[in-house]
């Protein structure tokens, strides 16, 4: 398997610059997301996340609130992922509110890629600490977020999303610099 180097040859520390996903693929890029964006978001969603996906309206209301808040993964034609993160309004915190990266194109260091990129704009804009929700059960998740240095805050919070939707709290205290951005 090839290293992260050479799987992108582009690989540059910042959005809006084209990088490989793998040899053979179409070039990727990691950029902003578009209002023209929205099917292809909406698409990607509810490939991802089919128990769950966003209803129309949320997303409609993300990109018109905090646009500026979700990166895409664009090869020109379609999407294959994106995150979603928003600061509070102390400026203090940022929630990862969604990640996801197509069934065909993970093991690729995509969905790190776009964790890198979240790191490095909060850190210019230096929030304090980054946090998100996982399924326990959630092993490839969570070991991306660990390897990025985020730990769980206390254990299983129950029925933290709703009823039968236990999630984990992890957190990632950007002054302590634990993951290179
Ligand atoms: C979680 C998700 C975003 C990871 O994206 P990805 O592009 O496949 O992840 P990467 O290739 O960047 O992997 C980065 C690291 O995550 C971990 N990881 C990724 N997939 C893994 C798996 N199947 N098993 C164990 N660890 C895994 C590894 O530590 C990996 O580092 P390594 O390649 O150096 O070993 C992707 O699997 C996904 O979209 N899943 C469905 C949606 C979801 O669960 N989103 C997160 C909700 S909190």
């Amino acid at each position: 398997m090839a290293v992260p180097e050479e799987r992108f040859p582009f690989s540059g520390r910042h959005a809006d610059q084209a990088f490989l996903a793998d040899s053979g693929d179409r070039p990727l890029t990691m950029r902003g997301v578009t209002d023209a964006d929205l099917p292809e978001l909406l698409r990607v969603d509810r490939e991802v996340f089919p128990d769950d996906p966003y209803p129309y309206f949320v997303l409609r209301q993300h990109l018109d609130v905090h646009g500026d808040r979700v990166l895409v993964l664009d090869d020109g034609t379609c999407l294959h992922g994106y995150v979603l993160f928003v600061t509070t309004s102390d400026g203090y915190a940022c929630w990862v509110l969604s990640l996801a990266v197509s069934a065909d194109q993970r093991g690729r260091g995509l969905g790190k890629r776009l964790m890198l990129e979240v790191l490095r704009q909060l850190r210019r804009e230096r929030v304090g600490e980054v946090r998100l929700t996982v399924e326990p059960t959630n092993a490839a998740a969570i070991m991306l977020y660990r390897t990025l240095g985020f730990a769980p805050e206390g254990g299983v919070h129950r029925n933290y999303l709703g009823p039968g939707e236990d999630r984990l709290i992890m957190v990632l205290g950007l002054s302590k610099g634990a993951a290179g951005g």
